[in-house]
């Protein structure tokens, strides 16, 4: 078969079964085409809480998965790739977080989305990247302990200095592996390129950036940016979305190392199968777990509008 015609199969079985296809925007650009929504994790979740059909397909990583049965937990939550799970989300566990807490007892916990849905019944409220300055912003307390990704927590204090945060030693491997020295030497090679990063880059990288934000805030970046060349520092699919999107304009990678396998275990014919039946994994979580996990994650949506 063609790609063409794996798309076309992929979107008659989607009608016929009525499953709605979300898509995190570090997918590949042919299984993007197929989905019903793709974006960063914020809008997936609101996506996630919203859809009518009785099926969900997430292609993306377990918690993205998990977060989908949480606000919906009557319907039938597949996730694309079984192993596709997202290495900080398993960095930190429920009973570490209840030893910190009681270190920590007057703290919000503010936990990043790229956590587990047992980790997140022990938190306050949840947060994106393209969310968290404007949750962390709006709760009352001035003592945030935010969790796990250190870079992105120190991110958000740097726009909020009247709040304290504590910050524990979690992140992604991938953002975090890109050194300064990599952003300096991209800037030095493309002087006219505008620098975009993620929030999970270390603060080194992000203080050289003309702008920080989420996979989607990037892209809408560029889109309303009068800049012709961009140097992306975020997983390397969003510059060939871009290029893609905006062909007269010129994107590059700030490391080729910007790769997540996780996020590309989910190949298309991974799609078609789960489709028929035959691949994926179906989110079964226990009624308690749901019940204390979704409280943060619909205070997330309620905060972050
Ligand atoms: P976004 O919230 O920007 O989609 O990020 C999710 C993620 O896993 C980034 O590595
Ligand atoms: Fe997790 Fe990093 Fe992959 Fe995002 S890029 S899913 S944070 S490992």
């Amino acid at each position: 078969m063609t790609i063409r015609e794996v798309q076309d199969e992929i979107l008659r079985l989607k009608k016929e079964k009525n499953v709605c296809i979300l898509a995190h925007s570090y997918q590949t650009h042919d299984i993007l085409e197929i989905a019903d929504f793709t974006g960063d994790s914020y809008l997936l979740s609101k996506k996630a809480a919203e859809v009518e059909a009785q099926e969900v397909l997430m292609c993306g990583v377990r918690f993205m998965a998990e977060t989908v049965k949480l606000l919906s937990p009557d319907k039938r939550v597949i996730l694309s790739s079984p192993e596709a799970g997202c290495p900080m989300a398993e960095q930190m566990d429920r009973e570490m977080i209840e030893c910190v807490k009681e270190k920590y007892p007057d703290y919000t916990v503010v936990a990043y989305i790229n956590t587990t849905a047992e980790l997140k019944t022990v938190c306050d409220v949840c947060v994106t990247s393209s969310s968290a300055v404007k949750i962390c912003s709006q709760i009352e307390n001035d003592h945030i302990l935010f969790i796990p990704d250190c870079n992105l927590g120190q991110f958000v204090a740097s726009q909020l200095p009247d709040k304290e945060f504590k910050l524990l030693q979690g992140g992604c491997p991938i953002h975090a592996a890109v050194r300064p020295e990599e952003a300096l030497q991209a800037k030095k090679l493309h002087p006219n390129a505008l620098l975009l990063v993620h929030p999970e880059c270390v603060p080194g990288v992000s203080a050289l950036a003309d702008y920080v934000g989420s996979t989607s805030g990037i892209m809408d970046h560029v889109r309303d940016s009068n800049a012709d060349e961009f140097i992306i520092g975020t997983e390397n699919s969003i510059a060939q979305h871009l290029q893609f999107a905006y062909p007269d304009k010129k994107f590059y990678l700030l490391s080729k190392g910007l790769l997540c396998q996780n996020m590309k275990a989910t190949t298309l014919i991974d799609v078609l199968h789960c489709l028929q039946g035959s691949a994926g994994e179906e989110i079964e979580l226990p009624a308690e777990t749901i019940r204390q996990a979704r409280r943060c994650i619909e205070k997330m949506i309620e905060l972050g509008g």
